[in-house]
């Protein structure tokens, strides 16, 4: 695995592929990586021939309030992890490199940035098209691999791509989780054991939504509050939002009557954690549509 920390290198291995006719495939990362993240690398050098792996821990996308200085670092062992996984590819640019002195340009998702996880955190997901996009620039990916586990910004990046007409696909691929069912996240090193314990409120509650979803009901509010219920019991716990929306726009449901997605945020001591799951309508649609 070559590794990369220069814009025009990375271009420049770019357009050597290119010149080669080789599909690029492309897995943005901030690091730390997990099974979450490898999973998403593995499909990757699975469809495209060669597989380029970035980890920046991007500034524009974190408020002052908020953890880009604790956020969790290890390259070395990244590094590892991505040689281990046959990673042709990394990309590791310094933040000067990214953001030079007088970088002024952003790019915005107008509407669905502002939804779940953009009302509290503001900014937030332009920092993200922002990065993405120039990612997008530098390594000119066929193919972008994302995960559910992130399901708004993977919804605002294919938003972006499609607007912008970039010449690519984007993939998404299931959430990863432990084996008691906690979605993988970088951000789990921050729990302590008994946080760690806690955390499972945020699985359970969307087990409960699921359970509640196939014994037919379909009044969003009821499911939500019964989620929310069921969180407020844990004392470590503290919801930042649950929503069940639609897959399109993110605005919330009433009558789950097409397939949905059940997100939520929820803070677990200073942690804040997300997760989500998709509950689907399948043949009911279908019916009602005949009628
Ligand atoms: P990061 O949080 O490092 O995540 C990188 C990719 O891994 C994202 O597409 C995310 O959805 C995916 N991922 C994280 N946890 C996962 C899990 N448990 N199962 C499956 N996939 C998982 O998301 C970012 O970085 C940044 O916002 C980035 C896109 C790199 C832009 O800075």
């Amino acid at each position: 695995m070559r590794t990369l920390t220069r814009i025009a290198e990375m271009k420049a291995v770019v357009k050597e592929l290119k010149a080669q006719s080789k599909s690029v495939g492309f897995v943005p990362t901030m690091g730390f990586l997990h099974e979450g993240h490898l999973s998403l690398v593995r499909e990757c050098r699975k469809s495209a021939d060669a597989t380029v792996v970035s980890i920046f821990v991007n500034p524009l996308q974190f408020s002052p309030k908020e953890d880009f200085e604790d956020y969790p670092r290890d390259l070395d062992r990244d590094r590892r992890l991505l040689e281990g996984e046959g990673v042709d590819f990394l990309f590791h640019p310094e933040s000067e490199e990214m953001y030079p002195e007088g970088y002024r340009t952003a790019v915005e998702v107008g509407g669905l940035q502002d939804k779940l996880c953009g009302r509290s955190r503001p900014g937030h997901f332009k920092g993200v098209t922002t990065v993405v996009l120039k990612l997008f620039n530098i390594v000119q990916p066929d193919m972008a691999f994302f995960g559910q586990k992130d399901a708004q910004q993977a919804l605002i990046l294919k938003k972006m791509v499609r607007d912008l007409n970039l010449d690519m696909e984007i993939r998404v691929l299931p959430i990863i989780r432990d084996q008691d069912g906690l979605a993988l996240s970088s951000r789990n090193t921050y729990l302590n054991p008994e946080e760690r314990q806690a955390a499972l409120v945020l699985t359970r509650s969307l087990a409960q939504a699921k359970l509640m979803f196939e014994a037919g009901e379909r009044t969003a509010g009821s499911i939500v509050t019964a989620m929310k219920n069921l969180i407020s019991r844990e004392p470590l716990a503290r919801i930042d939002y649950v929503e069940i929306v639609d897959l399109d726009e993110l605005n919330p449901v009433e009558m789950i009557d097409r397939d949905v997605l059940v997100a939520l945020a929820v803070y677990i001591g200073k942690t804040r954690l997300i997760d989500n799951i998709i509950m689907e309508v399948k043949g009911e649609a279908k019916r009602g549509e005949q009628v």
